[in-house]
Formats: structure tokens, sequence, C-alpha cells
């Protein structure tokens, strides 16, 4: 039995379809709404709350492998319980700032979650994917009310990931042999900045979305209101505030475990333009 936390995500609803379709076996996804949750059929849908360990009993019994999107609840909480119900290989959602950016407070978090699943006696894969292109989602309700975008570091290239390539990558690493023991940074295939994200969009909607670059300040207040000060200073950073050349390399790994090339921003845009109209 597989299981899947995140699996209503970005990268859970993906990875989710394509282990159904790969026939990858028993497939079980978590959320903490079985109602809202539409899963491929023969996908049970379990309820659990990552937030509270004692929820996700019933979700861990009789599970191998588990796909785990990290800082959702209390990770060390979460491995432990994973170990307990007998699970044997964990994939975990981290980030590459944890070698990019170690000194940032949510790089620190992930850096130790990863150190419990390496030490805690189950095997493990670790992915550290940078910015996902679906993060383009913050923008949805300007663009939808107003028609335009304000953000900051217009120009800032980063190699942007759709979703769907980590769900790819996690799909191997769930159900094909030669990756336990193994960390995977992950990026998209090309780097893509702010500005040129915005102008994809509006080539996808065939309309104008007017641009306005803002300033740090003006940002954080906005981004604060939602993530708290570190968090939105620690986004900021590593959008654009202190990248550094680790940050904007593009990666082949998508590539090479896959077989396929990495999705571009484009692909992204067009497949979720619905959230922009
Ligand atoms: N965005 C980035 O640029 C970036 C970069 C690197 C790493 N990451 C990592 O990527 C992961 C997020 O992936 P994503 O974009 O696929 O997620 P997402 O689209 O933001 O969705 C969040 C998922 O987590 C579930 N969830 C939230 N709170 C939960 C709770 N208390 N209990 C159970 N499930 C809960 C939701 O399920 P329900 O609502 O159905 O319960 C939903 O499926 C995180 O681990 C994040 O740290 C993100």
């Amino acid at each position: 039995m597989i299981l899947v936390t995140g699996a209503t995500g970005n990268i859970g609803r993906a990875l989710v379809k394509e282990l159904a379709a790969s026939g990858a076996g028993p497939l079980r996804g978590l959320t903490r709404d079985t109602g809202r949750a539409a899963f491929p059929e023969g996908v049970e849908a379990v309820e659990g709350d990552l937030a509270r360990t004692a929820t996700l009993k019933p979700a861990l019994e009789g599970v191998r492998s588990l796909f785990l999107v990290s800082r959702v609840g209390p990770d060390a909480e979460i491995i432990d319980a994973a170990g307990q119900a007998g699970v044997e290989h964990v994939v975990l959602v981290s980030s590459i700032t944890v070698e990019t950016h170690p000194h940032l407070g949510p790089a620190g978090e992930n850096a130790a979650v990863e150190r419990l699943l390496r030490d805690s006696g189950m095997a493990w894969t670790i992915l550290r994917p940078t910015q996902f292109a679906s993060n383009a989602l913050w923008w949805a309700g300007e663009i939808r009310e107003h028609g335009t975008v304000r953000a900051p570091y217009a120009e800032v290239g980063l190699p942007t990931i759709h979703p769907a390539d980590i769900a790819a990558v996690a799909r191997f690493a769930l159900a094909e042999p030669g990756h336990r023991g193994r960390t995977y940074p992950l990026t998209g295939p090309e780097r893509i900045t702010a500005r040129q994200q915005v102008e994809t969009i509006a080539a996808v909607l065939g309309r104008e979305v007017p641009f306005t670059e803002i300033g740090r300040q003006e940002a954080h207040r906005g981004m604060a209101a939602f993530l708290g000060d570190e968090a939105a200073d620690a986004v900021l950073d590593v959008t654009g505030g202190d990248v550094n050349d680790e940050l904007i390399t593009v990666r082949d790994t998508v590539a090479r475990i896959t077989g396929s090339p990495a999705r571009t921003f484009r692909q992204w845009a067009s497949e979720n333009a619905a959230a922009f109209t």
C-alpha cells in the first residue's frame, strides 16, 4: 500500500493520477476532507490531519511506502508514527533551499526533517525542488480582479518547476528500484523571471496583463500578513533578494529520472489558465 499525503495539492493530485495510471498497486490519498477529494477510481480516500498525528493511524495501517510533504504537521511525530506503523520507505518533499540557503529558518526546518528521516531506520528518498510554477497562483486573485500584477524582483530568473514533474520523480522513487538513499535537487528546464511568467500567463489568456515592479518593503507587507515576518523574508530572499548561483542553476534531474524533459512554465500556465479568469 502506498499512502500519498498532500494528495489534493499541486504535487499530490498529479502523483495520485500517475500512480493510479501506472498500476503501482493499492493506493491511498490523505485529505482532511474526503468529501471534497476527487481521486481516480480505485484510489482510497482516507481522512487524516497531519497536524494531529493521532488521526493518521487508520491512514498508515498496512502502508509500506509513504509520500510525505514536509512542514505541514509535526514532522518528527509523523515520521515516528510511520516507522511504528511499519512503513518501509518514505519519499519526502523537502526544498532546494536546504543546500542553497541553509541559514534561512524554513531551510533549517527542512534540513532537520531530512536528518530525522535519514536516522529513522526507514529507507528514504529526498526530493529538493526549487520554487514551483504553481506559486504564480499567488497572483491569480489580482489578475482576476484588477487584470494586473504587482510583484518584486521582476527580472530575476529562476528555474521554476512544474509540480507534475516533482510528482513524476516521486512516482519513480516510490514504484521503481534504485532511488532509496538518494537526494534529488529538482528544477524546471529553464530560468524564467517574474515578468516573463506574467507575460506567459497573459499570452495564454490572450490579453494584456500589465506588470508593476514593487519594492521589497511593499511586497513584505503583503506576504507577512499570510506567512508571518520570517517566512515572508525567506520567500523574498529566495525569489530575488539573495539568490545565488546554486539556486539559479538548471538541473537535469527530472529528465534523467523520468526519461522525459522537464515541463515548461508555459505548459503549467496553459493547464491552469482557468485559475486566472
Ligand atoms: N511552493 C514552493 O515553491 C515549494 C518549494 C519547495 C518545497 N515546497 C514544499 O511543497 C509542499 C507543498 O506541496 P504542494 O504545493 O503540492 O501543496 P499544496 O498545493 O499547497 O497543498 C497542500 C496539501 O497539503 C494538504 N494539507 C494541508 N494541511 C494539512 C493537514 N493539516 N493535514 C493533512 N493534509 C494537509 C492539503 O490537503 P487537504 O486540504 O485535502 O487536507 C493539500 O493536499 C510543502 O511540503 C512545501 O514545503 C514548496
